[in-house]
């Protein structure tokens, strides 16, 4: 039986789906490290509350890192190596300052993971239309994990 060429996932599209992966990759170690610096730094009546909260929303960004990198592997391309990789990768911007007020935290975690989304959608895309059914359904699931912090940064921030 012939195999139908045209639903593999050919070489160049391989190459824009490796480079979609490792700018999201950057983009979530970024948001990994600024959702720890917030849940570190957090001040206020509702220090424990939103210390916690952030931990666990570390904790899912955390755990997509390992997924995407190995994703990029398992198509044969090639992932993140370094801090300074992620630096000249990563689309959103860190937050060094020394004093961030709690609301201000919560709406700047909201506004980047609603980039995240964004930037999943993009890749969604990409991958659709080179038939990586694979990444295709883990990006599905990484866009449901984001929507819900979304979700609830969305909420306190609104209720504030
Ligand atoms: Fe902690």
């Amino acid at each position: 039986m012939d195999i139908d060429r045209s639903l593999e996932i050919r070489a160049d599209a391989v190459a824009r789906i490796c480079l979609e992966l490792k700018s999201l990759l950057a983009d979530v170690f970024v948001l990994y490290l600024k959702t720890k610096n917030f849940h570190w730094h957090m001040r206020g009546p509702h220090f424990h509350d939103y210390h916690l909260l952030l931990d666990e929303h570390a904790d899912q960004l955390f755990a997509m890192t390992d997924e995407i990198a190995e994703r990029s592997r398992k198509l044969g391309g090639a992932t993140l190596r370094s801090i300074g990789d992620i630096a000249r990768h990563q689309r959103l911007k860190d937050n060094d300052k020394e004093r961030v007020p709690a609301e201000m935290m919560l709406t700047e975690l909201l506004a980047d993971n609603q980039s995240v989304t964004t930037y999943l959608r993009s890749a969604h895309e990409v991958c659709e239309s080179s038939n990586d059914v694979a990444t295709v359904s883990l990006i599905e699931n990484w866009i449901d994990q984001t929507e819900r912090r979304c979700w609830f940064l969305a909420e306190i921030t609104e209720a504030e």
